[in-house]
């Protein structure tokens, strides 16, 4: 038996994970999405840690071939044909209740159109498009302030959930599977949005709006915008619309108030471009200006940095201090596990001022702590012959 993970994120990350913790990985194999870069970002890559712990990749062709082959589908990016393998036990892991949601976007469409719940749902692969017999389903729900986001989040929970407590039935041929019914069955294709021309109608009701808004509110993709704003989040108000839709009633520093065909909706204006730009110049006074429209100073965007990080890096000690006086986390890292003390020694490299280093040394910081190239602090301080540096940490050790 060779069992393949085929897919990206957590999700196919934290299964193939569980799958090493009693398969030996000669049994196991991975077939990657064409954006797998083998670098981890805001979800894990299934190739850094294929490569990591040894687990060998294979493409498709090489998979038809394999008899005993048992092939699990965790956010592929292709449909593959069931006719090539030589093997019939291929699934696939969906995000959404299914026969509802066959298809793309399963993050945005069910908040759109209103749902209140969702699913994931483990099913055969068949000719079709998320076509195949269930073989075991979890429902979700779908909280009226989730973000799409905040949905995607509950999918990869709820599937890695999903696939870890019943991979072993799969395994042994122990389960049913159930035909789905064309009742309540839905399809959307790629082309039903597009993402780079995103267009509210606020020509709608209030519930309407605050819908799309949330829908469309995937940080690491996009936010939505009013006017030349992003905005992160909305708010119905109590106050009945008198004017025609989409006037705008209202505008200051944190939001906009806008009519609708019922009720006013509040749009809370995004300030997080700002809040790091600053970061970067070492704009103290800046950084406060806007640091009540700020909901958590720890978000990253989409490279993994955050306030702190960008402000170790580009050396502004003073902010660094304030920064961590407001509660920013000195643990924090990239997504390729980078800390805050390879920030500053990165910042140290050229100026040779490394008094940023020497203050985030003296703070619980691990100087032994490795990257994902398993390289610590001290490694890229000899590698890049940074003497003084090195000096700074032996002097201390
Ligand atoms: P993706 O991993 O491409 O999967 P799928 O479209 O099959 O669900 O995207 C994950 C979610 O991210 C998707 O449900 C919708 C959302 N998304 C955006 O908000 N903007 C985008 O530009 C893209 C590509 C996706």
């Amino acid at each position: 038996m060779i069992i393949c993970i085929a897919g990206k994120n957590n999700i196919a990350v934290d299964s193939l994970n569980f799958l090493l913790s009693f398969i030996k990985k000669e049994k196991l194999c991975v077939l990657l999405n064409k954006t797998d870069n083998f670098q981890n970002n805001w979800q894990k890559s299934l190739g850094y840690f294929a490569k990591k712990n040894k687990i060998k990749i294979c493409n498709l062709e090489e998979l038809y071939l394999i008899h005993d082959l048992i092939f699990f589908s965790l956010e592929y990016d292709r449909i593959i044909k069931v006719e090539k393998f030589k093997s019939n036990q291929l699934f696939n892991l969906h995000f959404s209740l299914l026969p509802e949601f066959k298809g793309m976007y399963t993050s945005v469409l069910p908040i759109l159109k209103n749902k209140t719940q969702s699913g994931v749902t483990l099913h055969k692969i068949d000719i079709g498009i998320d076509t195949g017999a269930i073989l075991f389903q979890q429902k979700i729900d779908i909280s009226l302030n989730d973000s799409a986001k905040d949905l995607y989040n509950k999918y990869i929970q709820f599937g890695t959930k999903l696939f870890i407590e019943n991979v072993d039935k799969i395994l042994i041929n122990n389960y049913n599977a159930v035909e789905q019914t064309h009742m309540n069955s839905s399809y959307y294709s790629k082309s039903y949005i597009d993402f780079l021309n995103i267009e509210i109608d606020f020509n709608k009701t209030a519930h309407q709006i605050y819908n799309s808004l949330r829908g469309f509110t995937f940080r690491e993709y996009q936010l939505p915008f009013y006017n030349e704003s992003k905005i992160y989040k909305s708010e119905i108000l109590s106050e009945k619309s008198f004017t025609k839709p989409n006037t705008l009633i209202f505008e200051d520093d944190e939001c906009f108030i806008i009519s609708t065909i019922d009720y006013n909706i509040k749009l809370f204006k995004d300030y997080y471009d700002i809040f790091w730009k600053y970061c970067e110049e070492g704009d103290v006074e800046g950084v406060k200006s806007v640091l009540n429209y700020i909901p958590n100073i720890n978000t990253k965007n989409k490279k993994g940095w955050n306030a702190i990080i960008i402000a170790v890096y580009n050396n502004h000690l003073n902010l660094v201090k304030y920064l961590i006086n407001l509660g920013a986390n000195i643990l924090a890292t990239n997504y390729k596990g980078t800390n805050l003390l390879m920030y500053a020694r990165s910042a140290g490299k050229y100026t040779k001022d490394y008094s940023m280093f020497k203050f985030l040394y003296s703070k619980e910081i691990d100087i032994e702590w490795r990257d994902d190239n398993n390289l610590s602090v001290l490694d890229y301080a000899i590698k890049d012959k940074q003497d003084l540096l090195i000096n700074i940490i032996n002097v201390n050790d």
